[in-house]
């Protein structure tokens, strides 16, 4: 395995994203992003038209990566250790 990803349908038209992983070695050559790619296409032909992922807000690597693949953040969870 170098790289993992997936989405679940949702109800509607939309799709959740599970959490891609990309090996370390092979990072930064665009497996993501092919693999985005491809997977858009399988909701597209199944008549998805939105899809949503969640991201840490201190993970750079994925909130960059997810970015340039064009997502955007829509809202924002926060929290308060008490
Ligand atoms: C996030 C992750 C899946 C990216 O996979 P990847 O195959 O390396 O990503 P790609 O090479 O397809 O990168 C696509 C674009 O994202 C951006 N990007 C990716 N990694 C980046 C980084 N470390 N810093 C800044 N931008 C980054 C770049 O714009 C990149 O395009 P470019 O290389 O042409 O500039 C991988 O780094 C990973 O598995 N990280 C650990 C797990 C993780 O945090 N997953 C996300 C959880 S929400």
């Amino acid at each position: 395995m170098i790289a993992l990803t997936g989405a679940e349908l949702k109800s509607g038209k939309s799709a959740y994203m599970f959490k891609g992983y990309v090996e370390e070695t092979p990072r930064r050559k665009g497996v993501m992003r092919a693999m985005e790619a491809k997977l858009i296409e399988i909701l597209r032909d199944k008549g998805i038209k939105k899809i949503d992922l969640l991201v840490d807000a201190d993970n750079l690597e994925g909130r960059s990566t997810w970015k340039a693949l064009g997502y955007k953040t829509i809202r924002e969870t926060m929290r308060k250790y008490i």
